[in-house]
This record gives C-alpha cells, structure tokens and sequence, in this order.
C-alpha cells in the first residue's frame, strides 16, 4: 500500500481508525520506547488539538492528522522549537510543488490564499537539558469541501480540494510529506538552523506589513524576518527592533 522512500521517517507506521488525538497515542508509543521516526495517523480524531488549547477539527477521513516520534541524538530543547519551523518549511516545499502559493505564518501555521491549510504541534519530553523525545504532529485540510469546514473557521480556513479543485490520496500524501520532512530534519541536524532562515523568510506570511502582536499586552508591529535560532524579528512603532520567542500574531 506504501511506496514511501524514506530511510527512517515512518517506517514504521502506526494506523488508527479513531483516536482522541494522534498526539497522545504517540506520546503512549515513545513511552514504551517506539523507535525514532515512528508516525501515527488517524483517520479521525475526536479531540484533535492545536496550539495554546485550541481544539482542531479533524473529520473524518478528510484530511491527514499525523504525529511522528522524533528522537534527536543530542539537541538541547530550545533547537526542539526551530524544528517546528523546519517542519513548517518541509510542507511549505512539499505543497509548492504542487503549483500553491503557500505561506508561513510563525511559527507554525501553513497559509494559501490567505487562510489556514494547515498547522504543526511540537510537543517536547525534555529531562534538564536533554531532550528525550519530540512529537511533532501536523493536522491538514484535505479533501474538505466548503460545508466540511467548522463554522467557527469557514472564513479563515481551506483546503486543498478548495485551493485547488481535485481530491487527493491522502497516503500519497503522507509520503511526499514525510519524504520532504526526513530531508529537512537531517539538513538541520546536520547543519543547523540557519540554512533555514532564508527559506523561512521567502515564505513569510505578510512581511513588511504592519500588524498586531500579543504578548503582554498588545501592540503594533511590523515582521522583518527571523532570527538565526528561529525567533521572529519584529519592529514596533518606535522603530525599535524586537526579538520574539514566544507571542501571537494577530493577522
Ligand atoms: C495548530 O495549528 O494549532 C496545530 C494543529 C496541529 C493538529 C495536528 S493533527 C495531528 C496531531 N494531533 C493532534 O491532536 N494535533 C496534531
């Protein structure tokens, strides 16, 4: 049924009909030791779940919800984050291909035509300054059609059907987007971050335009790009330069 032409990266694939969440399966699995590069993929899931708390639609058989057990051999946890940013460049590639004009917008959400086609969840198990595993799961719209999108988010979301008019396998998929992902991974590991900035910054979701930041409060700013070790690089009204780690942007 696979064709996948990866050396290590879902080799060993773990298929679930229903699952609450493919994050938490996968958390289970590394637990009991599963091997790097194991993914679990779930046709539904019933409590999908996205970045700070939010809940992901992820219907049934419609899109491709995905966790992989990722085990780096010597990472300190704060390069775990500027993995979600090469997944985020990984899909970017892979979709490009297909002729989209994809954006990122940081750190994680994978935009076209303005709205959301997809997102990336990098959970850590770090111990002190050794990371012992990372799941990276990524959640896409598929094959949904206008009414299969919540309510909540038929204004900001698509999918690839929507964007581009023909349904697709989602294994054939899955393996051009683990295929492009074990690349990346290895380019990082490899050479580190800063390979990545460039890229990264070509695929900038709303660069150079003003918007709103929301860390403590919220604020006016203007994104210029990323640092090398992957926080974004802002400018606010005073022209002053501000490095973010951890903020949310209001697009
Ligand atoms: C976000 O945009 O906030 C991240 C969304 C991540 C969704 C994926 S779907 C597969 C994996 N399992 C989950 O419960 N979440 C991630």
């Amino acid at each position: 049924q696979w064709d996948l032409k990866t050396d290590w990266l879902g080799q060993e694939i773990v298929y679930k009909e229903q699952v609450k969440s493919t994050q938490l399966v996968a958390h289970e699995l590394a637990r009991e030791d599963a091997k790097h590069g194991t993914v679990v993929v779930a046709r539904e899931q019933t409590e999908g779940r996205g970045r700070m708390r939010r809940y992901w639609d992820s219907k049934d058989g419609l899109g491709l919800w995905f966790s992989s057990i990722i085990r780096p051999m010597y990472i300190e946890p704060k390069r775990a984050s500027q993995l979600t940013l090469v997944a985020a460049v990984a899909i970017a590639d892979c979709l490009s291909k297909k002729g989209l004009d994809i954006k990122i917008k940081w750190p994680n959400d994978i935009f076209v035509g303005g709205r959301k086609l997809a997102g990336i969840l990098t959970e850590m198990q770090a111990e002190q300054d050794f990371v012992q595993y990372i799941i990276l799961g990524i959640g896409m719209n598929v094959n949904h059609e206008i009414e299969d999108l919540h309510d909540s988010i038929k204004e900001k979301a698509t999918s690839l059907f929507l964007e581009t008019r023909e349904k697709m396998n989602l294994n054939h998929l899955l393996d051009q987007l683990l295929e492009e992902l074990e690349l990346k991974y290895e380019m990082f590991i490899e050479d580190g971050f800063h390979l990545f900035k460039e890229k990264w910054e070509s695929y900038a979701y709303k660069i150079g335009e003003w918007l709103q930041v929301k860390t403590n409060n919220t604020w006016d700013a203007k994104v210029i790009g990323i640092h090398e070790d992957g926080a974004l690089i802002v400018t606010d009204r005073q022209d002053q330069e501000q490095v973010l780690y951890s903020a949310e942007i209001i697009w």
